[in-house]
């Protein structure tokens, strides 16, 4: 999908730089055939860059659907990875390409509502806090998967959001009455992280937008 915010003259450009590096080039065809929404491959590099750099040693995902993402991120740090996804079909999916790419098991993925696992998570013991989190799953549930996640995730803890800016709109005026909830939502969650004290904030329009936070 071409980002609306982006001339498309420039959109094609990064992508075409970005395509360049891909390893998990039957994933990406596969997701591009069978209109699975994955990453970009500017935030694919993105994020092989930022978990190269900042070497976390457990990363939550919330919304893995076939596990192109989780692969990508295992490979660029070497972290275990918890992985939450609910639709069934797209698990079995996901499994099989575990199955292929995550030789060392170090991928966990579980088949549920992340608002359900993360919540019993929460009242539970988990052995180790998350130094990482990568939120990609039902935009309207970021602030809720925010708030659990707070709990679930060490000091200094980097957490990262995509599709922040949905295509643009929120950052506009004008009514959408198709993605109206949508768009409220993340509006309303933009402006409640703007005031956040618990967060440093960088707000970056990297394809349909990216969130990246700080927990202090
Ligand atoms: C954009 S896709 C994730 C793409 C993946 N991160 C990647 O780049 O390879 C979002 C996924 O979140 C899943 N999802 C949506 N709401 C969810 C929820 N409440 N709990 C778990 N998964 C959810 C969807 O089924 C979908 O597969």
């Amino acid at each position: 999908m071409i980002s609306q915010f982006i001339d498309e003259d420039v959109f094609c450009y990064v992508e075409e730089f970005s395509s360049e590096r891909e390893k998990f080039r039957d994933l990406v065809d596969y997701a591009e055939a069978n209109r699975v929404p994955i990453v970009s491959q500017d935030v694919a590099r993105f994020l092989e860059l930022l978990l190269k750099t900042i070497k976390p040693k457990n990363i939550l995902e919330i919304g893995s659907a076939i596990g192109y993402s989780s692969l990508l991120m295992q490979k660029a740090s070497g972290a275990n990875i918890f992985t939450i996804e609910k639709d069934e079909d797209t698990f079995k999916i996901l499994e099989e390409n575990l199955e292929k790419y995550d030789s060392e098991n170090k991928i966990k993925a579980v088949n549920d509502d992340a608002i359900s696992v993360l919540r019993s998570m929460t009242n539970g013991e988990i052995e180790e806090k998350f130094d990482f989190c990568f939120i990609d799953a039902n935009k309207s549930q970021y602030e809720e998967y925010l708030n659990l996640v707070y709990d679930l995730t060490s000091e200094n803890a980097i957490i990262l959001i995509d599709n922040i800016l949905f295509r643009g709109y929120v950052a506009k005026d004008e009514d959408n009455k198709r993605y109206r909830t949508i768009i409220k939502n993340l509006k309303k969650f933009i402006e409640d992280v703007k005031s956040d004290k618990r967060f440093t904030a960088s707000l970056l329009t990297v394809h349909d937008g990216l969130l990246l936070l700080r927990k202090e």
